[in-house]
C-alpha cells in the first residue's frame, strides 16, 4: 500500500499541504479532488520525490519514498505522469518510450512492456517513429502516460491528464485508463474531469487548502453536497 501519513508541504511561508493522509491500496483507483491551488500537484510531486516534505512520510510498503530521490522513488514502482506531460518533444515516440524503460526494473522486461503499452495505445504504434513535439495534444498525453508505464509501476500517478483535451480526446483517455486499471496497476488520480475520474475510480479525497475535508467510495463521493457544489455544478440527477 502507498501511504502519505501526515504529509505536511511549505513553501516558504505558504502551507501547500498540511498534515495530509491519503492511502491507495494494491489495485485501487483512487481521485483527488480540490480547487486550483488546492495541492493536488503539490500532494503528487511529495509522492513522487519532486518537492521536499516539512514533515510527515510517504511509504509503499516498507520503504519509505519521502527519504528517497527522484529517480529512486521510479525503482521501487512509483511513477508520475506530471502536469503538462513533460516528454521530450525532440524525439520520437519510440525514442520517448526507451527513455522510460531506464529504471533497472525495466530495462529486463523492455520488450514485452513496450508490446503491452502499444496494445493500450495501438495509435502509438503507428506513430512510433513521429516527432513527439508534433503529435496532437491528446496524443502526446498518451505518449507521456506510455512513458510511465515503459518503467514498469505498480503505481501509476497521474496530474490532470484531460488538461486541454477536446471531449472527445478526454473520453478516449478515459478508456484507456479503465483499460490500464484492469491491469491491475494501482492509480492516484488528479483530474478536473471529476465526473469521469469518479466513474473510473474506487474511492476519492475531497483536497482544501492542503487539508482533506472529505472521503468516501467514489459513487458515494459523487453525491457528496460538497463535491456536487464546487465540482459537479447541481443535482444528483445530473450525474451520468
Ligand atoms: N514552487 C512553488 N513555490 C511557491 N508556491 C508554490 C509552488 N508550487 C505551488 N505553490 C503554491 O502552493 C499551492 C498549491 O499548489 P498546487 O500546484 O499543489 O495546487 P493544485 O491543487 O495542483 O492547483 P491547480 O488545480 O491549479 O493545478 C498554490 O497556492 C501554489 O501557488
Ligand atoms: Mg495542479
Amino acid at each position: 500500500m502507498l501511504k502519505l501519513d501526515s504529509l505536511t508541504i511549505r513553501y516558504g511561508k505558504h502551507l501547500a499541504l498540511d498534515g495530509v493522509t491519503v492511502t491507495v491500496g494494491a489495485g485501487e483507483c483512487v481521485a483527488l479532488l480540490g480547487a486550483n491551488g488546492a495541492g493536488k500537484s503539490s500532494l503528487l510531486k511529495a509522492v513522487g520525490g519532486l518537492v521536499r516534505k516539512e514533515s510527515g512520510e510517504v511509504t509503499l510498503g516498507h520503504a519509505v519514498l519521502s527519504s528517497l530521490p527522484a529517480h529512486r522513488i521510479l525503482t521501487e514502482g512509483v511513477a508520475l505522469v506530471p502536469e503538462g506531460r513533460g516528454i521530450f518533444p525532440r524525439l520520437s515516440v519510440e525514442e520517448n518510450l526507451v527513455l522510460g524503460a531506464n529504471p533497472a526494473r525495466a530495462r529486463k522486461g523492455e520488450a514485452a512492456q513496450r508490446d503491452q503499452v502499444f496494445d493500450l495505445f495501438p495509435k502509438l504504434a503507428e506513430r512510433r517513429r513521429q516527432i513527439a513535439g508534433t503529435m496532437s495534444g491528446g496524443e502526446q498525453q498518451m505518449v507521456a502516460i506510455a512513458r510511465a508505464l515503459m518503467s514498469n509501476p505498480d503505481y501509476l500517478l497521474l496530474d490532470e491528464p484531460s488538461l486541454g483535451l477536446a471531449p472527445i480526446v478526454t473520453k478516449e483517455l478515459f478508456e484507456v485508463l479503465g483499460r490500464i486499471r484492469q491491469t491491475g496497476l494501482s492509480i492516484l488520480l488528479v483530474e478536473q474531469n471529476v465526473r469521469e475520474s469518479l466513474k473510473l475510480a474506487d474511492r476519492g479525497y475531497l483536497l482544501e487548502a492542503g487539508r482533506i475535508v472529505g472521503q468516501g467510495p467514489a459513487d458515494q463521493l459523487a453525491e457528496d453536497p460538497a463535491v456536487q457544489h464546487a465540482f459537479l455544478g447541481g443535482t444528483t440527477a445530473e450525474i451520468n
